[in-house]
Order: C-alpha cells, then sequence, then structure tokens
C-alpha cells in the first residue's frame, strides 16, 4: 500500500500576527505537489490556530502543538480536544519531546493524551502507546540531539529507525499497520538536506520545526515528488 508524503510544519512558540500572515501567505502561493501526493499540515500556537485556519489554502491542514488529557472542566492554562475539534482543528502534535522534557510528560500521560484525542476525531502526531485506531495516527521519530541544533540525522541513520519502528509494528501490531502507518522524520530538517531523507523507503515524511517558519518549507513541501 502506497503512504502518503507527510509534512508537518511546527511552528512551535514562535511568531507574531505578522509574521503567522507572512507565513501564510507564502504557503498560499506556494506551487507544491496536490493533496493526494503530500499532505501538509502547519502547528501553529494556540492563540493563531483560528486566525491560521482562516487564512490557509483548504489543501492544508491545521494542527494543535498539545491538548489536554481529557474533556475539559477546572483545568487552567488547558485546551481540550473537544475544543480543538468545535474551532475544526483536526490534527494535535503530541508527546514532542520538549514538552516531555521541560514539562516532565510521561509516556503514560502521552499515551492517555493521544487515546483521548482519538476518541474525539482528532487526528495524532505521535510516537507513544495506547493506540487503537491507527488510521489516525503519524509516528513521529524525532532523535534529541538533532532538534534545532542544525545536526540532522544521515539519511542511513534515519532510514535505520524507520524501519526499525515499522518492524515493531509488525511484530505487535500486523502487516496491515506497519505497510500503512506514515513514519516521519524530525530534527534539522531544512530545504537542502530534505531530498535525500525523502529518498529512504521507510521515511514517509517531515515533522519540521526552524524551517517551517521560513519560505524553505515549500521545498521541503516538493521533496515529496
Ligand atoms: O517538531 C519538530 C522539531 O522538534 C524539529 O525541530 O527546528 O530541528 O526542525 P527543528
Amino acid at each position: 500500500m502506497g503512504r502518503r508524503f507527510f509534512v508537518g510544519g511546527n511552528w512551535k512558540c514562535n511568531g507574531t500576527t505578522d509574521e503567522v500572515k507572512k507565513i501564510v501567505k507564502t504557503l498560499n502561493e506556494a506551487e507544491v505537489p496536490p493533496e493526494d501526493v503530500v499532505e501538509v499540515v502547519v502547528s501553529p500556537p494556540f492563540v493563531f490556530l483560528s486566525l491560521v485556519k482562516s487564512l490557509l489554502r483548504s489543501d492544508f491542514n491545521v494542527a494543535a502543538q498539545n491538548c489536554w488529557v481529557r474533556k475539559g472542566g477546572a483545568f487552567t492554562g488547558e485546551i481540550s480536544a473537544e475544543m480543538l475539534a468545535n474551532i475544526g482543528i483536526s490534527w494535535v502534535i503530541l508527546g514532542h519531546s520538549e514538552r516531555r522534557l521541560l514539562l516532565r510528560e510521561s509516556n503514560e500521560f502521552v499515551g492517555d493524551k493521544v487515546a483521548y484525542a482519538l476518541s474525539k476525531d482528532i487526528k495524532v502526531i505521535a510516537c507513544v502507546d495506547k493506540i487503537s485506531d491507527w488510521r489516525n495516527i503519524v509516528i513521529a521519530y524525532e532523535p534529541v540531539w538533532a532538534i534545532g541544533t542544525g545536526k540532522v540525522a544521515t539519511p542511513a541513520q534515519a532510514q535505520e529507525v524507520h524501519s526499525a519502528l515499522r518492524n515493531w509494528l509488525l511484530q505487535n501490531v500486523g502487516a496491515d499497520v506497519a505497510d500503512s502507518t506514515r513514519i516521519i522524520y524530525g530534527g534539522s530538517v531544512n530545504g537542502a538536506n530534505c531530498k535525500e531523507l525523502a529518498a529512504q523507503p521507510d521515511v514517509d515524511g517531515f515533522l519540521v520545526g526552524g524551517a517551517s517558519l521560513k519560505p524553505e518549507f515549500v521545498d521541503i513541501i516538493n521533496s515529496a515528488v
């Protein structure tokens, strides 16, 4: 089964209204392969989700960078999966290593978040357990030493880990899921190194940080073909 290339742009905690509008304009004007060839999802900070959703071209989707582990209520500062669904956000990034390291999010907690988001029909970019519906999951492999450092994994290193992850899926979940689940790479991906990484058989796309704020994000989308 063919896996549709996936490119996610994780804007992290960056941007002003003007900067966000500028990035969206660049994306809206970009010539990229059609939706059935590459799936593009950008992930602005919470405060810009609605703005980006309203301005962004309709063939690109928008993801939140986190959501609460269960139904909302007395949880100051949190955003629930229901709220994301309510404003038309269909994706969320969960379990990013920055949150695991800085905010001490455990595997268990992230796993619960993933299960809850999936139960509310939000698709997840994640690397976790407790997944019951693999159709709505993209797995992101991001070596911590490569995040924001300019030190990208070599294509061979990425391929080795992606292939091991796919093998894990094969052994532990099943052949269909192993064949169809997209495993994407993140960590210092840029316009210059994306092509070689994208050529690896088990690299099904990228989760891009720094370069997703720049026009070269379009080159990364175009590495799909
Ligand atoms: O989520 C993407 C990310 O952690 C990679 O960041 O800046 O190394 O592309 P960066």
